[in-house]
């Protein structure tokens, strides 16, 4: 997979150094993504009055130009490495970075919605899923159990944690309902770069990988399938979708680590953080 953010082949050696090149934010770096966040998840929030049967994908494109330029803010996925679209949409077996094209949605499918938002040097990274209609069953168990994935990798956050807590808590939760974790993306450091050190990896051991301390910025944003766990490239060069054409979902919130847990920057201000789920606030 040549894409944004290659996975190690080889897990990292036990090496204190590495801790080190994971940058340390103060509180004005915390005030920056917050905007940013509460930006890109506004505009999120937006995109849930527009899905509907038949509406393309391209909708949700303009959406996003146009909410970024409302606000001041460049969505960070124009131009990027050849790019050319303002979000990634994925509609059911596509696993990440569709394009949002005339392709039009359909009654039933399940999709998510990646956004990037540039807000004063910031980056808020953050994607949810949506459901045109009613889905079927298998396919919101699946939508609600990326979600859960993805709030047990971000619960497992705390100063002297460790980067293989959250891929362990991802992994064990996933595999314990049947669902597979795919392993050729990841989640990755962010701040005032799109992508930066370290890797979140989505699947992992307890107590292994470099120390999380008070500072760190990151984004947790698993991606689970309903059945095996290999995807693959379209010639486009960008959509991957799942080798067995099983269904995909990824949740995705850019955090901080706090003094005493996390702080998730990208939270919905509507609530909306995905159909039939409820969040405590
Ligand atoms: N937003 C994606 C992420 O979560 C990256 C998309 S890169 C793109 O990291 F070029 F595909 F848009
Ligand atoms: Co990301
Ligand atoms: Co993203």
């Amino acid at each position: 997979m040549d894409n944004y953010i290659a996975v190690p082949v080889a897990p990292p050696a036990k090496d204190a150094r590495r801790t080190e090149s994971i940058k340390l934010y103060g509180p004005d770096a915390f005030e920056g993504m917050r905007r940013a966040g509460r930006l890109t998840a506004t505009c999120l929030d937006g995109v849930a009055e527009l899905i509907r049967a038949d509406m393309p994908l391209s909708e949700i494109n303009a959406h996003v130009l146009d909410f970024a330029a409302a606000h001041d803010a460049k969505p960070a996925t124009l131009g990027y490495k050849g790019y050319s679209y303002a979000c990634c949409t994925s509609v059911n077996h596509v696993v990440c970075h569709g394009f949002p094209n005339e392709k039009k949605l359909r009654e039933g499918d399940i999709l998510n919605v990646d956004v990037t938002l540039i807000v004063d040097g910031w980056y808020g990274d953050s994607s949810r899923m949506y459901t045109v209609g009613k889905p079927k069953r298998a396919a919101e168990r699946l939508v609600q159990v990326a979600h859960e994935a993805m709030m047990r990798g971000i619960r497992a956050v705390r100063p002297g944690a460790r980067l293989g807590d959250i891929g362990h808590a991802i992994q064990s939760y996933a595999q314990s309902h049947r669902c597979s974790v795919v392993r050729d993306f990841c989640g990755h450091g962010i701040g005032q770069v799109f992508h930066d050190s370290p890797n979140i990896l989505n699947f992992g051991r307890n107590g292994t990988g470099p120390e999380l301390r008070e500072g760190m910025i990151f984004t947790v944003e698993p991606m689970i399938n309903l059945g095996r766990a290999d995807v693959k490239m379209l010639a486009d060069g960008w959509t991957a979708v799942t080798r067995d054409r099983s269904l995909s979902a990824q949740f995705e919130h850019s955090i901080g680590v706090t003094g005493d847990g996390f702080e998730i920057f990208t939270l919905s201000p509507g609530g909306l953080h995905s159909p039939g789920i409820e969040l405590a606030a």
